[in-house]
């Protein structure tokens, strides 16, 4: 019998419980959220895709979720409220590397549940479970200069800025710049 895959989480991703949210795995059920989320020009302004045109991408979107679960190269969770189980957002780890042990940060909230503290509570979950469960070395962040919000998270959560790549994107007909940040396990267990 060959060893477990050092990511192995099992045939779903964990519930990681917060106290006003939960981070869970995505379920057809959740279809019509992440189109809500996702179709959200001015969510996806500094997002690695376009907005979602329909109800067919979100379907599209889990879909592919799911692929890259399986493949164990990305983890994407629901942000879903505690009172209603309604997911508002989404929180992920890409770009998953067993060798280097490290990944990539990202999340995404719907509009009208920005700046009441949800992502400062959510994220912090996601990177104990990359630190603590998955034994992740390093975790990367990207921002673009302009995204204010994503600049102040990163920075709220600990990341250093280590970087800045100019033109690092071509998207929306322009090309974005982006800050580059980087936090380390030995940083995170010791804030
Ligand atoms: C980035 C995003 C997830 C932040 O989530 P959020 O729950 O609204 O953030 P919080 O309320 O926890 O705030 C985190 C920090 O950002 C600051 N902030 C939030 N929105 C801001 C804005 N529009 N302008 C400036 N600062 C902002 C908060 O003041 C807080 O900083 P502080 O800790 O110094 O007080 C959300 O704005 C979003 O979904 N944006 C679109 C998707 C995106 O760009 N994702 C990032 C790329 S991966």
């Amino acid at each position: 019998m060959s060893a477990p895959h050092p990511f192995d989480v099992g045939d779903r991703l964990p519930t990681l419980d917060g106290a006003r949210l939960r981070l869970r795995w995505l379920e057809e059920r959740d279809v019509d959220a992440l189109c809500r989320i996702f179709s959200d020009a001015q969510v996806t302004r500094y997002w690695s895709s376009p907005p979602l045109k329909d109800r067919a991408a979100a379907e599209e979107l889990l879909a592919e979720i799911g692929d890259y679960f399986a493949a164990r190269t990305l983890y994407q969770w629901g942000v879903a409220r505690i009172e209603d189980d309604e997911v508002i957002g989404t929180c992920t780890l890409a770009s998953l590397s067993v060798e280097h042990r490290r990944a990539e940060i990202g999340c995404a909230l719907a509009r009208d549940s920005w700046r009441q503290g949800i992502m400062t509570e959510a994220m912090p979950l996601l990177l104990d479970f990359a630190f603590e469960k998955l034994q992740l070395h390093r975790l990367d962040g990207e921002a673009d200069p302009r995204n204010a919000a994503s600049l102040a998270l990163l920075e709220r959560l600990g990341f250093s800025r280590e970087g800045y790549q100019r033109q690092r994107f071509r998207m929306y007909d322009e090309w974005q710049d982006a800050v580059i940040f980087g936090l380390l396990r030995e940083e995170w267990r010791s804030r």
